[in-house]
């Protein structure tokens, strides 16, 4: 499996998805400044790899931290959850991991634990956070399986994949476990403009597991939809509202939109860190806005004049009715979302 992210003594280390197919290159994050500059500026990205991330640099933070008196301790660590919740703010996955890490802080400083055993509590809830994480996907991967047909064509947008995780993926998770079931399955990768992420990160694991890929560029997926070479649709989340709204992606809300049309199913794979029963529906989810520079120029070639004005939120949002079923490890679940995942949840 990819090593997404990974300890090497007491640095952390992350391939730097930027830079791949065209190189395999190791970034090395000596503080936790160093994750939070990887995270903004995608040297490593997808919602549960950003939170697993985070929750590593901050174990990584404090463990650097040279101060002896705990008080002065839990205001080092409370800066470096902020400066982890300042990267992104659309995956909740971030928010969700960050949460845990001050919840083991404050279950350590109330047992009066030491500046020394604190580090070493919040280093092991990293690790299980990043552990969990693996654990999770893999679980979606069997739950998605069966929702495979035996011989599928099946079209994913971005990258939600090992990547985009602590390992195996959670749509490339439903499609590895698919093919680990015995079925064959072929793969359509969207290229995901303007990052890239499907034909530069989900056609190069796809192709590494040696499962048949095709990139095509997003303008295509409709045709293939009305040209029946589409049997379904699987992508991840950044984050699932309450009543099943869920943001992914730019350019996920049109290609459900799409598969609703041509009457394809639609599913959104997720760990349970992804949802979020606080925000009610998709309007109250933040969509980044990202640099032009992403939009306008592709490494340093220009693609548009400039002078032109540019947009470029990074994610849009699905109203619920488009999705089809929503699989966690927990299970697989249908509408009505605003019950059956409240139901879960308990
Ligand atoms: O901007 P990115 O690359 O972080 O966006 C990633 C996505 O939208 C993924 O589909 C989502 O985070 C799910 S990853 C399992």
């Amino acid at each position: 499996m990819l090593p997404t992210i990974a300890w090497q003594d007491d640095l952390i280390v992350m391939v730097d998805q930027r830079k791949l197919p065209a190189a395999e290159i190791y970034v090395q994050c000596k503080s936790a400044t160093d994750v939070a500059k990887a995270i903004k500026t995608m040297v490593i990205r997808g919602a549960p790899a950003i939170g697993v991330a985070a929750a590593m640099g901050i174990a990584l933070g404090m463990d650097r931290s040279k101060v002896t008196g705990t008080r002065q301790f839990a205001v080092e660590f409370q800066k470096t959850c902020d400066l982890m919740a300042a990267t992104r703010p659309t995956a909740v996955n971030l928010f969700w991991a960050i949460e845990r890490m001050k919840r083991t802080f404050s279950d350590g400083a109330l047992a009066g634990e030491s500046v020394e055993q604190l580090k070493v509590r919040l280093r092991r809830e990293s690790d299980r956070i990043h552990d969990e994480d693996v654990a999770s996907c893999r679980a979606i991967g069997a739950h998605g399986a069966r929702l495979v047909p035996s011989d599928a064509r099946i079209l994913t947008h971005c990258n939600a994949g090992a990547l985009a995780t602590a390992g195996y993926g959670t749509a490339l998770g439903v499609i590895r476990g698919a093919v680990e079931a015995g079925k064959r399955v072929r793969v359509l990768a969207d290229e995901t403009r303007p990052f890239l992420q499907g034909s530069r990160l989900t056609a190069w694991e796809l192709v590494r597991d040696g499962i048949d890929t095709t990139v095509i560029t997003d303008s295509m997926a409709g045709a293939m939809m009305r040209d029946d070479q589409i049997d379904l649709v699987v992508v991840g989340a950044d984050r699932i509202a309450a009543n099943g709204d869920t943001a992914n992606k730019i350019g996920t809300y049109t290609v459900a939109v799409l598969a609703k049309e041509h009457g394809i199913p639609f599913y959104v794979a997720a760990p349970w860190s992804t949802i979020d029963l606080s925000t009610r529906d998709g309007d109250a989810i933040p969509i980044e806005e990202r640099n032009a520079r992403e939009v306008t120029h592709v490494g340093n070639n220009q693609l548009a004049p400039d002078g032109a004005l540019v947009r470029n939120p990074s994610f849009d949002v699905m109203p619920a009715e488009f999705i089809t079923a929503i699989i966690t490890e927990r299970g697989v679940y249908r509408p009505p979302f605003l019950d059956t995942l409240a139901a879960a949840s308990i």
